[in-house]
This record gives C-alpha cells, sequence and structure tokens, in this order.
C-alpha cells in the first residue's frame, strides 16, 4: 500500500526522504508527494508517477537542516491517481500538512460536518478531512499536540499518520492505529517509515510502533505515548527487509490475507446494511436489472465462478460468468437491464478490458470489481468497487483471490432485497478475518504434507457447489507454482471420465466441509479409495469421520457454506507455495507467467 517517510536531523532530509520513499517502492505507488522547509518556508511538492517525476520537479532544491521532511508514495484508493490526490495534505491554512496510509471510514461524514463550517477540500481522498480536522480542533485554543489528539479521536478507521505544523517546524508529530508505522534511531536524528525496509543502512536502531500509540520526533528528542515501544537492532539489508520476516512475496501475500479480507469490508459491512460508495452513482439501474454476467480471466474468473452462486442464491438475480477471452469474440445475446461486471486485479488483462470495450460498445451497464486504482478497466467501467487489497507483487493471485471473494459477497448483499440469509451472512463475514488467521496458523503442518507430497506430478482436486471454484482455483496454483498437472473437477464429474485417472500416483485433493453436500463428497472419495487413490482432505474442524478416508487431513473452522472457499483455499494456497519451494522454484515468478497479461 502506500509508503511513508520522514526525517528530522542535520542532514539534507530532503534527500533522504526520497531516498527512502524509494526503498518503499515495492509497495506500489501512482503518485508521490514531500513536504519540506527552505528559506522562504513550507515547500509541498507532489506529482502523479513515478518518484523520479517527482525527483525532476524539485531538480536540486535541498531542505533546511533539522527541520522536518515527510514525503509519501501513494497507492489510490479514494480518488483516482493525480497530483491533488497525492499526499502530503494539507488544511485550509496550509499551516497543516500529513501523509497517511490507511482507510478512514466515516471520511464522508466527517466530510460533511466540516464544508458545513466552512473547510473546503481540494482533493477526493478520505486523508484530506485529517488536516482539515486538526485544523478544527486547533480552533478551541488548544495546543496542537492536544488538538492533533483530539481529531485522532474522532477518525474511525486504519491509519499511520505524519503530521507537519508549520508553526513547530522542528517537529514531526506522528499516531498508528492498524496501519504500519516504525521509528529508526540514530545520532542527532529521527527517521518515520512504512516498514524497515526504509530504514536498512540508515537506522541502528528501531522502534516498531503499536496501535494507539502516537507523539512527535524532533532533532533533540521524541515523546511517545501512551504506552513506549521496545527499542531494537536493525539488522538487514534493503532487499530482506522489502519481504519482512517472509523469504517470498507469495507466502508474505498469502499471511496478510485477514487484513486484507478486513480491508474489503472496512467502512461497508455493517450489522444491518451494506454499503458500496462506488456502486452509488448507479443504484437506479442496478435496482431493474434482471441479469448479471461476469467476465474475467484466471483467478478472477474463479472468483467469478463463485459470484454467480452467491449472486443467484444471496441476491437471487440469474447470473452467468465468462471467460474474458471467450466473451470477446462470442456472438453473446445481450438481454436488456443485464449489469457486466469485470473482475480483474490489474484492472490491465487484454482480454477482460477487450470485453469490457465490447460491453460498452453495446451500451452495457459495465460495473467493475479491481484492485487497482485507475487502471484501464476501473476508468472504463460505468462503476464498481475496488478492493483496497494492496499491490500483489507475486505472479501467483492469493489475496487478491480472497479480497474478491469478500467483495462478491458484499455486492450480493448489497443487491439481495428480502433475503433471509442476510443478516446471517454479514455476521459470519465478520468473522472471516479472524477465522483465515486459524487456518494460516497450520502453515508448519501444510508445509509438510507439501514436501510429503512433493513426489506426484499429477493431483485431481474436487469440491461440489461453491467449493467447485475453490477447486479449481487450487489445481490453478498448484499448476502455476508447482509445474505439475493439477485437474479442478466437480466431484459429482469424476465418473464421467476423470476417474479413469485416478491411481497410486494420481493423489485427490478434496474439499470435503461439513456441509450439504458433505455425504455426497464422502462418496466421490470412497469412489477413490476404493481406486487405491491417496486422498488429502481440507475438512471442517470436529469431523471425525474424515480421518478415516483420507491419507491426510488440514482442518479449517466452521463457517457458512456460501464462505467456505474464503476458508479453503488458505491451505491450497499454503499448500502450492511450499510444493514450489520444496522443487526449487522461483515461487514469486514462475516460468512462462507474467503478473499482468496486457497481450492477448
Ligand atoms: O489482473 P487480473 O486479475 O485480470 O489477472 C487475471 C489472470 O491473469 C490472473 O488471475 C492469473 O491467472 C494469475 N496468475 C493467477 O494466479
Amino acid at each position: 500500500m502506500c509508503g511513508i517517510a520522514g526525517y528530522i536531523g542535520e542532514k539534507d532530509g530532503l534527500k533522504i526522504v526520497l531516498d527512502r520513499l524509494k526503498l518503499l517502492e515495492y509497495r506500489g505507488y501512482d503518485s508521490a508527494g514531500v513536504l519540506f522547509f527552505s528559506n522562504t518556508g513550507a515547500k509541498l511538492k507532489k506529482s502523479k508517477g513515478k518518484l523520479n517525476v517527482l525527483s525532476k520537479k524539485l531538480g536540486s532544491t535541498s531542505a533546511l537542516p533539522l527541520l522536518a521532511v515527510i514525503g509519501h508514495t501513494r497507492w489510490a484508493t479514494h480518488g483516482i491517481p493525480n497530483e491533488k490526490n497525492a499526499h502530503p495534505h494539507t488544511d485550509c491554512n496550509k499551516k497543516i500538512f500529513l501523509a497517511h496510509n490507511g482507510i478512514i471510514e466515516n471520511y464522508q461524514e466527517l466530510r460533511q460536518q466540516l464544508s458545513k463550517t466552512g473547510h473546503v477540500f481540494k482533493s477526493q481522498t478520505d486523508t484530506e478531512i485529517i488536516a482539515h480536522l486538526i485544523e478544527e480542533c486547533c480552533k478551541s485554543n488548544l495546543s496542537f499536540e492536544k488538538a492533533f489528539e483530539t481529531a485522532l479521536t474522532k477518525v474511525v478507521g486504519a491509519y499511520a499518520l505524519a503530521v507537519v505544523y508549520t508553526d513547530e517546524p522542528e517537529r514531526i508529530y506522528f499516531a498508528k492505529l492498524g496501519s504500519p508505522l516504525i521509528i529508526g534511531v540514530a545520532e542527532k536524528e529521527y527517521f518515520l517509515a512504512s516498514d524497515p525496509t526504509a530504514l536498512a543502512g540508515m537506522a541502528k536502531k528501531i522502534m516498531y510502533l503499536k496501535d494507539g500509540q502516537r507523539g512527535w520526533l524532533s532533532a533533540s528528542g521524541h515523546k511517545i505515548g501512551p504506552t513506549r515501544p521496545k527499542m531494537e537492532n536493525l539488522n538487514l539489508s534493503p532487499e530482506q527487509a522489502q519481504k519482512g520476516k517472509f523469504p517470498h512475496f507469495m507466502i508474505k501475500e498469502i499471511s496478510e490475507q485477514p487484513e486484507t479480507v478486513r480491508d474489503a469490508f472496512r467502512g461497508r459491512l455493517f450489522a444491518n446494511r451494506v454499503k458500496l460508495g462506488g456502486l452509488e452513482n448507479v443504484a437506479r439501474e442496478l435496482e431493474k436489472i434482471k441479469r448479471i454476467e461476469i467476465i474475467a480471466c484466471g483467478t478472477s474468473y474463479h472468483a467469478g465462478l463463485l459470484g454467480e452462486l452467491l449472486l443467484e442464491e444471496i441476491a437471487g438475480i440469474p447470473t452467468k460468468v465468462i471467460e474474458a477471452s471467450e466473451y470477446r469474440y462470442r456472438d453473446n445475446v445481450l438481454s436488456p437491464m443485464t449489469a457486466c461486471l469485470f473482475i480483474s486485479q490489474s484492472g490491465e488483462t487484454a482480454d477482460t478490458l477487450a470485453a469490457l470495450r465490447k460491453a460498452n460498445g453495446r451500451k452495457a451497464l459495465t460495473l467493475g470489481l479491481v484492485n487497482t486504482v485507475g487502471s484501464a478497466i476501473a476508468r472504463e467501467t460505468k462503476a464498481g468497487v475496488y478492493n483496497h487489497a494492496g499491490p500483489e507483487i507475486g505472479v501467483a493471485s492469493t489475496k487478491a483471490f480472497t479480497s474478491q471473494l469478500s467483495i462478491l459477497n458484499l455486492i450480493a448483499l448489497f443487491l439481495a432485497k428480502n433475503s433471509r440469509k442476510r443478516k446471517l451472512l454479514a455476521r459470519e463475514l465478520n468473522l472471516i478475518p479472524e477465522k483465515i488467521k486459524t487456518t494460516i496458523k497450520d502453515g508448519g503442518k501444510i508445509k509438510l504434507l507439501a514436501k510429503k507430497y512433493q513426489k506426484y506430478n499429477n493431483f485431481m482436486f474436487l469440491g461440489r457447489k461453491y467449493n467447485y471454484p475453490a477447486a479449481l482455483e487450487g489445481a490453478l496454483k498448484l499448476k502455476e507454482i508447482g509445474y505439475v498437472h493439477a485437474e479442478g473437477k466437480a466431484a459429482g464429474e469424476l465418473k464421467h471420465g476423470p476417474i479413469a485417472l485416478i491411481d497410486k500416483d494420481f493423489p485427490t485433493i478434496a474439499l470435503v466441509n461439513k456441509n450439504s453436500v458433505y455425504e455426497k463428497m464422502i462418496s466421490n472419495l470412497e469412489e477413490i479409495k476404493t481406486r487405491g487413490g491417496r486422498i488429502l482432505a481440507i475438512a471442517t474442524i470436529g469431523d471425525k469421520k474424515i480421518s478415516k478416508i483420507a491419507d491426510d487431513v488440514i482442518y479449517v473452522p466452521k463457517t457458512l457454506e456460501p464462505l467456505e472457499p474464503l476458508l479453503n483455499v488458505i491451505p491450497l494456497q499454503i499448500f502450492a507455495y511450499y510444493f514450489g519451494v520444496a522443487r526449487g522454484h522461483d515461487v514469486d515468478k514462475p516460468r512462462n507467467l507474467a503478473k499482468s497479461v496486457t497481450v492477448e
């Protein structure tokens, strides 16, 4: 996601901050900005695009020593990537400047309240409201420190903040809640950054801030409250620091899923309603739709298959899913009152984009479910929802998939009129991030299983109903990362042909949760057993029967049937990851594959 860097000390803070931001580039960004002080006062410079555009704009400028410098790389969430939406943002009087990483859930409410008291907003971001909110709190004759603290109590959401007040240019104020922020310490200098990557080679000591901690830094000291973080040694190369404690981006992104799923729900999922701001401007058209077509490729297509089941079962809307590469060349009938939903992590996939242009040409109501803000698909769809999952660097899509599933659930709830299942589903969705966390904790066991199965070159992945698309996704992950043959099948189809493949060298990975099709799945597994097939089952915690049939079992927590894929896919991703690692593959950049398929 976004990157924050700050410096206060005797050196040229501008160069230091720009260099730190460069090290945070891997987090993904589409615009950048800095705030520093020169002889003529505070200077704010921002630009769309990469850091070299910003550096060119700055030329040979340097910052005054001992005064605050903050910088930011923005990965757009609220508002397209442009100079106005780039951070730092400022208040009406241009005295408060701030860089933010996170999402402010109640920004629309706050924006309305602040507008009524005369505040004028220059960007479309959620961040800008914080600058105006602090400005408003300053009006009650509070010290800046107190005004900052008061403003934070009014904000709902997640934030890492670096704030500069021009009346106190020798300080950088900061606060953390839900988004990462660390402080680096060296001789008479302090650094602020989103992660240790930015500080490797600069700071010898580091403090990882905890949620709720806030304070300020100056060249001669610092204040942190209400509790104090531990000071730790920093012995990392920038390369190691980028992936944090993880050896590869793929496993890092797998591990991020409790947070990315939570971020998908943030400000959208409430006990008795779902709010999807991006669909509001087409709400009237959506009310009239009679059909939905989902169009996507690869993993996003698998998410679409689950979307089909959710939209039909929860919202009662007939839905069809088509691979974008097929859609673009078919003479398909577009019935009136059909919405076309395009799902894409990158927002740039050539086939999906071509299909979208075809649908736009036919005047369909086109919607996007996209992770990359401002991407072609996001721009060219009439309305849509962003994932807010942060950049995905590993070529194999992992966190984008669970984020897509989470949002498809929200869309189904949003469109559901009188579904009895609605409340139940909304309640259970809120529990999913914790259940994903529990599943990830089994990583060690899954690693051993991946090693055990590493010798096989053929795999069958089976599921029924909601777990059928999850089986397809599990098979795709293993193909991409393990370079082995993996077939994803609806378990009921087995006896119509694929069962001929089964023998002792062709193991099956079965998604067999305690649900409406449990007994059917068990029968399928018995058929496999009879033919000497080995079985690795993903099953529900507490299921005693399954261990008598399967050779190995990975247990996942109990959840509602439509949500099972959100949990089941986690062990499948981890299995594929360790399988690829065990075979010595470049798991982040598997052979023959590209992250964004921008050619046909
Ligand atoms: O960026 P998109 O979601 O449009 O990409 C679609 C596929 O290319 C992508 O999901 C691909 O299948 C991944 N490598 C799967 O891990």
